[in-house]
């Protein structure tokens, strides 16, 4: 199998040299599942060359094989003392000193505990995966972006990152933090050619979202239960965003279309993030 998302994820550049991506390099945390999956073969499809980072294996039958050569992954946890700083450094060894694009997707979805219910270990590895991580990324690859002066970044966050009322209290402040510090790298490096941009997905198509929209998920308070309802119950008419509409949301972030957006967090949600 080519892609493992949606039927429309077969879509291929129609021209031999895609500029968005030919001779660029992209660094994509979480890029063995859902979301982060997803970006990298779009990625792939755009012809960046790509380095994948994640604590999870990675099957390499999920990309095509001629892009195998312009795939590069290391496995390892992120949250691991000078991890961030070694998946940029074996990025940089296998394709040259230059990153163009970081997607930071690697997260971890908590139990709901609310704040009087939340334990040490689950609030230190939710906002050190969630928040941490990603920051120390945006450290390790702006030199690169600086020397350029030119370089895009886009943080996954959540709806959670504006709402209350959707996940627990680590998840919710680790969301909330990504778009502080989305906002703080677009207003410190607005002159220096680098953009960053938060997406918000809501319900996806993804072991995250399913884990919720099974509601196996512990609900501590009973407040999330109907605010929930309405995202992740898919009917025929509105079915669950699929990682593949995310990615192509990330992937018209970094383009030039959107050359003068920064700063922003996009809901992809369906309008669930007006409730
Ligand atoms: N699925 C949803 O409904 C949803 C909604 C809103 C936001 N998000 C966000 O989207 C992102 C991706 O979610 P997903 O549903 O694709 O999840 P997923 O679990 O399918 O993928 C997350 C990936 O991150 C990796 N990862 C986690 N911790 C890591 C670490 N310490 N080091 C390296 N890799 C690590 C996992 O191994 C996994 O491959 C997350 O940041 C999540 O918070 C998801």
């Amino acid at each position: 199998m080519l892609y493992n998302t949606a039927p429309d994820a077969l879509f291929t550049p129609q021209t031999a040299v895609d500029p968005l991506g030919f001779g660029k390099v992209a660094v994509v945390t979480g890029c063995s599942s859902g979301i982060g999956l997803a970006v990298t073969q779009h990625l792939l499809a755009h012809q960046f060359q790509v380095c994948g980072l994640d604590m999870a294996a990675f099957d390499y039958n999920l990309v095509r094989e001629a892009d195998h050569g312009r795939f590069h992954f290391h496995r390892g946890d992120l949250t691991a003392p000078g991890a961030c700083e070694e998946g940029v450094r074996i990025c940089v060894a296998a394709y040259g000193p230059r990153i163009d694009v970081l997607v930071n997707v690697a997260g971890l979805m908590d139990n709901f505990s609310s704040a009087d219910a939340v334990t040490d270990d689950l609030w230190d590895r939710v906002l050190a995966v969630n928040l941490t991580v990603p920051v120390k990324m945006m450290r390790a690859v702006i030199p690169f972006m600086r020397a350029k002066k030119d370089g895009c970044i886009v943080n996954v966050a959540s709806t959670a990152a504006t709402s209350g009322a959707v996940a627990g209290v680590a998840y919710t402040s680790s969301k909330h933090g990504l778009i502080g510090a989305t906002k703080n790298v677009a207003w410190r490096f607005r002159e220096e050619g680098i953009r960053c941009n938060a997406v918000l997905p809501g319900g996806i198509d993804s072991s995250i979202g399913n884990v919720i929209a099974r509601g196996e998920q512990k609900e501590v308070d009973g407040v999330s239960s109907p605010v929930h309802a309405l995202q992740t119950k898919p009917s025929v008419s509105a079915p669950m965003i699929t990682p593949l509409e995310v990615a192509k949301t990330i992937v018209f972030l970094i383009s030039d279309q959107a050359r003068t957006i920064s700063g922003v967090s996009l809901p992809v949600d369906k309008a669930w993030g007006v409730v």
